[in-house]
């Protein structure tokens, strides 16, 4: 039976885009539940990071349809300030602030943008560094932190802004090897929570754990969309086997 009743997380409907002449996203329907989580994967410059961008909007679309929740996509103004807190995202390159202190960084969007008391916001951000491992550190700046550790403060501060979605941009690539586990357990462990996640990377180990779907793009399409097991035993294109044998064959 189908369900018609329940609004996907995330909706996007015959979304195009170009970069001059460049045909980045073609025509992309993708309909994401709440609390399942889509691992995108493809050759480099098939447009996975495009694709997250247009979810939270630091990307307009040339044309379709994307909703949070049943809701369009806002344009500009306060409702985007307010989407950018339901939907966050992590990069591949931390992003935080460089002169606010690790605690500082977690409070300053709950403040700002939700209007928290800064001693609730505070409260908050404790929880979550602990959480994320680095309660130590939250005196400190972002420089004197390794790249695993600013990364996890960087899901912490996505997560303070009570988010609906997380989109991940290949979150462990600049990491240096020893610190990809400490970042991907605490991917695991939100996905574990029912969190609603798009996840590009290519930590293969964390698709077959953690992904209830893949997602496989070339040259701008949805090649694929289907569950783990079926597309690392079996991918139906040859665009996918290629891309397998290419990142599993060393
Ligand atoms: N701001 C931009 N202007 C022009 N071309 C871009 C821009 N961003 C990305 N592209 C191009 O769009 C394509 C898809 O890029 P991207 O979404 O970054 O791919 P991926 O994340 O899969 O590597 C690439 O050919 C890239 O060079
Ligand atoms: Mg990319």
């Amino acid at each position: 039976m189908t369900d018609t009743n329940v609004t996907p997380m995330i909706s996007m409907t015959n979304v195009q885009k170009h970069y001059g002449d460049l045909h980045v996203l073609k025509d992309i329907d993708l309909q994401i539940p709440r609390g399942q989580v889509v691992v995108v994967l493809g050759p480099s410059g098939s447009g996975k990071s495009t694709l997250c961008r247009t979810i939270n909007r630091l990307e307009p679309i040339d044309s379709g349809e994307i909703r949070i929740e049943g809701e369009l996509l806002p344009a500009e103004g306060r409702d985007l300030a307010r989407l950018r807190s339901d939907v966050g995202m992590v990069f591949q390159s931390f992003n935080l602030f460089a002169h606010k202190t690790i605690l500082q960084n977690v409070t300053i969007g709950p403040i700002k943008v939700r209007k928290a008391k800064p001693a609730d916001a505070e409260r908050r951000a404790l929880e979550l560094l602990e959480r994320v491992g680095v309660t130590t550190q939250k005196d400190k700046y972002p420089a004197q932190l390794s790249g695993g550790q600013q990364q996890r403060v960087a899901i912490a501060r996505s997560l303070a802004m009570g988010p609906k979605v997380l989109l991940f941009d290949e979150p462990t690539s600049a990491l240096d090897p020893e610190m990809v586990s400490e970042v991907l357990d605490v991917m695991v462990s939100l996905a574990r929570e029912g969190m609603t996640m798009v996840v590009v990377t290519h930590e293969m180990g964390f698709a077959r754990k953690a992904a209830d779907r893949i997602i496989f793009m070339a040259d701008g399409a949805i090649v694929e969309d289907t569950d783990p097991e079926s597309f690392f035993t079996a991918p139906k294109s040859d665009r996918a086997r290629d891309f397998l044998s290419k990142i599993l064959g060393h």
